[in-house]
């Protein structure tokens, strides 16, 4: 009789997830994939990098069925593909690619390539000579508030036959490279889905009007792929938007109908997703914001398998195994698409067959990854909580030479990614926190204003490792010099975080002035009172939006501008505009930017315009929201008393939590 193993335990647990399934002639061994993500680790010239093996050989490797590799160029004569995004468009390429496939199947993956065109999507200024191409001429299109394109171009009919062939060519190579598939980029803001889009194709040829027409192009594209004998029927994927989220734009019944013309055109499989590029719209976010629920794009993904007998796969924030497994069981869906998930934790899929969730490192969908591209920045994806990310090999933990006793001071996100490496290394590790809990600085702050909850994912992670390594924690020790001279460790680590910045604002040590962290903490109770917030920045907005909720009328006083707040929160898709855009909208909050506080008195405070122009407002409360300092004390206390001190964290410059885990991540690793 065979034992059970930890394997078995996941797989009987998520039998759909685990079920090995099919595209075409692929066989794939489960449910789960890997959806293209655009990483900007490419070379100069646009090739596959070394970061890009190890990418996605660490993805293949954590067990997911099939990678999609991210967004690549078929043809720059037309459009140019961002530095630092992948080329498919010479000969040239093929041999790096093939290295990358090589890689991936040697996991045991399958894997895919994204062919896409940019079409009107450009970083401007666009390069000398080039013009941004589409259907039809547009003039200012947004993407993402901070990439767009002027003045674009329309293709004549004899420049699309071309791009057809060109993705035929394209093709080509990748099967040269031994991809197993190709995914044909239909979705969000590129030339395909600029053809499908009402609210840009204008043509009144072939290739515009109708549905049949607007989605000509692409199906000219898949007939080229597949009526091509060389390629020898290479499954092709066709990524689309279920519905065009705009005013006026095609509705989920007209994305069915495309759909249906898609499949007869010959494609194998179809993958759901959503996207204009207008950030403001809703749920036609392509990446969403942290207060979108798991699988919130499901209904166009069960609408689109409704019209169609090809497999669908389903994307949009799947975090949970149990989640992936209820979903595929409701036959909603085919596959599930893991993007962020992947980027956070590369190996969900081993960790859900030997039924490990409490180990998942989950994706809070705070958009740090995505930022890249919000900020029209062109560097290196990056993951806030996974400081591997793009950085597999200097990240992988190695036992440590030499065995320590590592003293870590405060039990904060630094403090705890620290303990975590240094305890899976081997080291002797004390963790010890001066709260009752570990993470009730600022961590325990991060999920309370609406929409943040999953934060606390982040939360139970670091404390459900630390609870399972080898690492002695003491809660309730406040430690000082003395009692680190007395435990004599060999490593000391100082990550004693920040604390509220107290203005020196006459008044401000009154009984009516409480700091956003005794708001959001709790230790303070609000409500149905007349609040100003002192401070529009992150903890400020999140603290109003607390407040608004909780029935105050809230004032912000911000020395800063509107503008300043517009360009700090960025054109994001994460839920800072939400939550901008939602305090916008609420009566109940006013803005008063350019602003300061003169003095704070019983009643009421005094602020004083840049210009010099005086006011008084009546308020119950006061809420400081200006900003932390660091708790620097026994960090300078302790300078040349330990042999190994490491100050990692907030308490060397107040930040976030990327910075903070990379700290962590960073010294852990070395000592
Ligand atoms: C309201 C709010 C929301 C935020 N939201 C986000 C967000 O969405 N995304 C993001 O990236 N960042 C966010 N941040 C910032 C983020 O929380 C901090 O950058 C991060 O927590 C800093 O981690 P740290 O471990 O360095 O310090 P802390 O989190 O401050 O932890 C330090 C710990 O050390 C303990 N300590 C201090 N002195 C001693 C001592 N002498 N002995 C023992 N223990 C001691 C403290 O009790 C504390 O638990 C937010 C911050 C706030 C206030
Ligand atoms: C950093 C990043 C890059 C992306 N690049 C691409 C891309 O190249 N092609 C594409 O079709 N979608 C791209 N997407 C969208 C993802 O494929 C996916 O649809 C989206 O992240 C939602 O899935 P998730 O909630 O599981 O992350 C990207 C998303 C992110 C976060
Ligand atoms: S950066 Fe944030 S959204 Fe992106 S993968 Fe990491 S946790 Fe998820």
């Amino acid at each position: 009789m065979r034992s059970t193993t930890s394997l078995d335990v996941g797989t009987n647990m998520f039998p759909c997830l685990f079920q090995p399934g099919r595209i075409g002639s692929l066989a794939l061994r489960n449910r789960i994939v890997m959806p293209p993500m655009g990483t900007w680790y490419a070379t100069d010239s646009g090739a596959v990098s070394q970061k890009h093996i190890d990418h996605y050989s660490e993805r293949a490797r954590g067990g997911v069925a099939m990678i999609i590799v991210e967004t690549t160029t078929v043809d720059t004569g037309l459009g140019v593909p961002p530095y630092g995004l992948l080329r498919i468009d010479s000969d040239r390429y093929v041999m790096g690619h093939s290295e990358l496939v090589e890689a991936v199947h040697s996991y045991g993956a399958k894997i895919a390539l994204q062919l896409n065109h940019p079409g009107a999507w450009v970083i401007e200024p666009p390069p000398p000579g080039h013009q941004p191409v589409g259907p039809s001429p547009a003039q200012g299109l947004l993407f993402c508030g901070s990439l767009l394109s002027r003045d674009v171009r329309e293709l004549t009919v004899e420049e699309i036959q071309g791009l057809v062939e060109s993705f035929g060519v394209a093709a080509f190579r990748a099967r040269r490279a031994g991809y197993d598939a190709v995914e044909i980029h239909g979705a969000h803001v590129y030339l395909i889905a600029h053809f499908l889009f009402k609210s840009m194709n204008k043509r009144e040829d072939k290739y515009g009007g109708s549905v049949e027409n607007r989605t000509r192009f692409a199906v000219e594209i898949i007939r080229r792929i597949k009526g091509d004998a060389s390629l020898e029927a290479m499954p092709v994927i066709f990524r689309l938007n279920g519905e065009e989220t705009v005013p006026g734009g095609y509705t989920l019944e007209e994305g069915q109908a495309i759909a249906r013309l898609i499949e007869e055109a010959g494609a194998d499989a179809l993958h759901v997703s959503i996207g204009t590029g207008n950030e403001s719209e809703g749920i036609g976010q392509t990446v969403s914001p942290m207060s979108f629920p798991q699988g919130y794009l499901l209904p166009h993904a069960e609408a689109i398998k409704s019209a169609v007998k090809i497999p669908v796969i389903a994307v949009g924030a799947f975090r949970e195994p149990e989640f992936v497994e209820s979903t595929l069981r409701s036959g909603k869906a085919d596959f599930i698409a893991l993007g962020r998930q992947l980027l956070a934790d590369p190996e969900w899929v081993k960790k859900a067959a030997e039924g490990r969730m409490e180990d998942i490192r989950k994706c809070t969908s705070c958009n740090y990854c995505g930022s890249t591209i919000e900020r029209g920045m062109i560097t290196p994806v990056r993951c806030a909580i996974n400081p591997s990310l793009g950085r597999e090999r200097q990240f992988r933990i190695e036992p440590a030479a030499k065995l320590k006793n590592v003293m870590i001071v405060g039990g904060g996100p630094a403090g705890m990614e620290v303990a975590r490496v240094a305890a899976v290394r081997g080291h002797r590790v004390s963790l010890y926190e001066k709260g009752q809990e570990l993470g009730v600085g600022q961590l325990r702050l991060t999920w309370i204003a609406p929409g943040k909850e999953k934060m606390k994912w982040l939360h139970d992670f670091l404390t459900t490792q630390i609870s399972k390594l080898n690492v002695e924690v003491f809660l309730n020790s406040n430690v000082d010099a003395e009692a680190v001279k007395a435990a004599n460790p060999d490593v000391l680590i100082v990550a004693t975080g920040s604390r509220p910045t107290v203005p020196p604002i006459p008044g401000v040590d009154g009984r009516n002035v409480v700091t956003a962290h005794d708001v959001l903490a709790g230790r303070v109770t609000i409500e149905g009172q007349k609040v100003a917030v002192l401070g529009q920045f992150s903890t400020g907005a999140e603290t109003v939006d607390f407040l608004a909720e909780r029935g105050n009328t809230v004032t912000i006083v911000a020395r800063s501008s509107a503008e300043c707040l517009a360009q700090y929160n960025g054109p994001l898709l994460g839920a800072r505009v939400e939550r901008i855009l939602r305090l916008q909208r609420n009566e109940s909050v006013t803005v008063l930017n350019g602003w300061d506080v003169k003095e704070i008195s019983e009643g009421e405070v005094v602020i004083v315009s840049e210009e010099g122009d005086e006011q008084t407002l009546p308020v119950d409360t006061v809420v400081l929201a200006r900003g932390v300092t660091p708790v620097a004390e026994l960090a300078e206390q302790l300078q040349g008393e330990v042999a190994e001190v490491y100050v990692i964290g907030d308490v060397c410059e107040p930040r976030d939590i990327a910075s903070v885990i990379y700290e962590g991540a960073l010294v852990g690793s070395r000592i």
